[in-house]
């Protein structure tokens, strides 16, 4: 029987194009969108739910639905490009429940039905920013951050349940992805922070094929032997190597220079 993967955010961009790989090779594809009514080129044979991160409730309604998960793809998120100092926590709580405690949920759901089963793989997509924190965008460096750190405790207390988990973290990828960008009115951060917000979309722009992390993806479930970090796309794969010669200040200037600072 084909293993059952669950995608979450499989309507554009990188969740779509894991979708559509893994339907390709054989895999029974469950994937998400908060409205999948409204998704206009669904992939044939893949089955839609609706997956809202930022509310419990669609959590606990997806899990049910769901039925046996054995590959989750945690890759639904959403990015946020504003001055740490101006940005409101409201708005930095709502980031961290679409991009930290939603998928944290849907591990804690999906979880026992692994255990029970004996065998079950959790690959959380987080991002180089949460290697390497990216000016003004705070938030979701933070949270990229806290999913690897949360994942790489995760993996070594379900390992001996043959349950794995990793993390799947792309550079720049050529998406429709749209931060919530934001700089109050005559704020004191206005110049840098434009310079950084365009610098940045230069970069998604000129990023790697979402095919790229799909690839990857599979090239995970696949293994027999997982390490705890996967890096895909973008200059992502160099700058992991990068970091293990540089010197954290080294490492700053790369980053100021890269966004135009
Ligand atoms: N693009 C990049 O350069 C890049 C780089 C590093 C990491 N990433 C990460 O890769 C993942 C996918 O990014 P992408 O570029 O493919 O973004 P995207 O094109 O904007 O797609 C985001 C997906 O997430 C879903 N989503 C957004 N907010 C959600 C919420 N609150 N609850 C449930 N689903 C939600 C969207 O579905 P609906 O709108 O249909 O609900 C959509 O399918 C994200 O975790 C992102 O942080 C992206």
């Amino acid at each position: 029987m084909s293993q059952r993967v669950l995608v979450t955010g499989a309507s554009r961009g990188i969740g779509r194009a894991i979708a559509r790989l893994l339907k390709e090779k054989g895999y029974a594809v469950l994937g998400t969108s908060r409205d999948p009514g409204r998704i206009a080129d669904r992939i044939e044979g893949v089955e839609y739910f609706a997956l809202d991160l930022r509310s419990p409730a669609s959590i606990a309604a997806l899990i049910q639905k769901a039925g046996p998960v054995d590959i989750l793809i945690n890759n639904a998120g959403e990015s946020q490009v504003w001055p740490a100092a101006d940005t409101p926590l409201s708005k930095l709580r709502g980031l961290y429940e679409a991009d930290f405690f939603g998928p944290i949920d849907l591990v804690q759901g999906l979880l026992p039905g692994m255990i029970a089963r004996g065998s079950g793989l959790i690959i959380n997509v987080g991002s180089m920013t949460g290697k390497f924190a990216v000016p003004f965008q705070s938030g979701y460096s933070s949270s990229k951050s806290a999913l690897a750190g949360y994942t790489w405790s995760l993996r070594n207390e379900i390992r001996a349940f043959g349950v794995d988990a990793v993390m799947l973290e792309p550079g720049h990828i050529r998406t429709g992805i749209r931060p919530d960008v934001f700089a109050a009115a005559g704020s004191r951060f206005t110049p840098q922070f434009e310079t950084v917000a365009r610098r940045r979309a230069a970069l998604v722009g000129g990023g790697s094929e979402p095919s790229v992390v799909a690839r990857k993806a599979l090239k995970i479930i696949k293994s027999g032997r997982r390490r705890p970090f996967y890096a895909a796309g973008g200059k992502a794969p160099l700058m992991v190597f990068a970091r293990r010669l540089l010197t954290n200040r080294a490492v700053e200037r790369l980053i100021r220079k890269m966004y135009g600072l």
